[in-house]
């Protein structure tokens, strides 16, 4: 079984035990998760085991990323399940921290990306991102780790991380890992866990809908209204979709595209009954 810390200092005593113990530097790999782990966690926890030494996966639900009408009550969890994946893996340290640990009372510091925070996710979920740079924050100060595993599924995350770790010259390394699918193409969520079977017909919507632009823009349509019209036709014809909050056409970094190549990113939410899902494709 890995060790499990609930304590930060505990935590910090153990890492830094093991620094001492040994006559060579030991590299550390921070996986953070939100728990509930499925076959996208186990990717990047499969990519740090391989690059370090010692890989540490936290668990933590954070209550400051979700917003008040939104899951963080419902969110799944399930300690006892993660930690046997954790071992079946091979994981050395599993930090699942209380709330008092991590936000003990009177905290007041927060950590904000400008412009990046704002556009896509961050004009649906206010605050969201916020949330997240700051708890990603306050776990790279409790591990140190030397390497940060975070997956392409949520691509505008991932960019916001890159970001803050170069802006505020954080000594780690971001390493992104591919997105995760189910043999049908639906991306690797806990989320996923509140779809009904008829539900997950059409959350599948997503996945075929990037295959269609896909092959649109093999054929030559490159404008990305055209291709977004077409994919907007093609999500509404799934009867389970809601609404869709967008479609988007990006470079790598995000930035707006009107004539879609190589390299660019498509990116969708979405909403199938109650459940909002978020979904990317790199244009090859
Ligand atoms: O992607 C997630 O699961 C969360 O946003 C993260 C990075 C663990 C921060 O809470």
């Amino acid at each position: 079984m890995p060790l499990l810390f609930r304590k930060v200092k505990e935590l910090r005593n153990h890492l830094k035990g093991l620094k001492c113990d040994r006559d060579k530097p030991v590299s550390v790999g921070l996986v953070p998760t939100m728990g509930y782990l499925h076959e996208g966690h186990k990717a990047l926890i499969r990519e740090s085991l391989l690059q370090n030494d010692i890989t540490v996966v936290s668990i933590y639900v954070n209550p400051t990323q979700f917003g008040p009408n939104e899951d963080y009550q419902r969110y799944p969890r399930d300690l006892q399940r993660d930690m046997a994946i954790c071992e079946d893996l091979g994981v050395d340290v599993v930090f699942a921290p209380t709330d008092e640990e991590m936000y003990p009372l009177g905290f007041s510091t927060e950590v904000y990306v400008k412009g990046l925070s704002e556009v896509l996710e961050g004009k649906f979920r206010p605050g969201h991102f916020k949330g997240v740079t700051t708890i990603v924050l306050k776990l790279i100060n409790v591990v140190s780790p030397d390497r940060l595993y975070m997956g392409e599924k949520d691509y505008q995350q991932l960019k916001i991380v890159e970001r803050m770790v170069k802006d505020l010259l954080l000594p780690v390394e971001v390493v992104p890992v591919k997105t995760v699918r189910e043999p049908d193409g639906l991306a690797c969520s806990s989320r996923n866990v509140y779809l009904s079977e008829e539900e997950r017909k059409s959350a599948l919507s997503i996945y075929k809908s990037f295959l269609l632009a896909q092959e649109l823009i093999n054929k030559g349509i490159k404008d990305a209204k055209t291709l977004r019209q077409k994919m907007e036709e093609f999500i509404r014809s799934f009867p389970l979709v809601r609404k869709i909050d967008y479609i988007a056409f990006t470079d790598k970094d995000l930035n707006p595209k009107i004539e879609v190549e190589k390299g660019d990113r498509i990116l969708v939410a979405l909403w199938v009954g109650n459940t909002r899902l978020v979904d990317n494709w790199e244009v090859s």
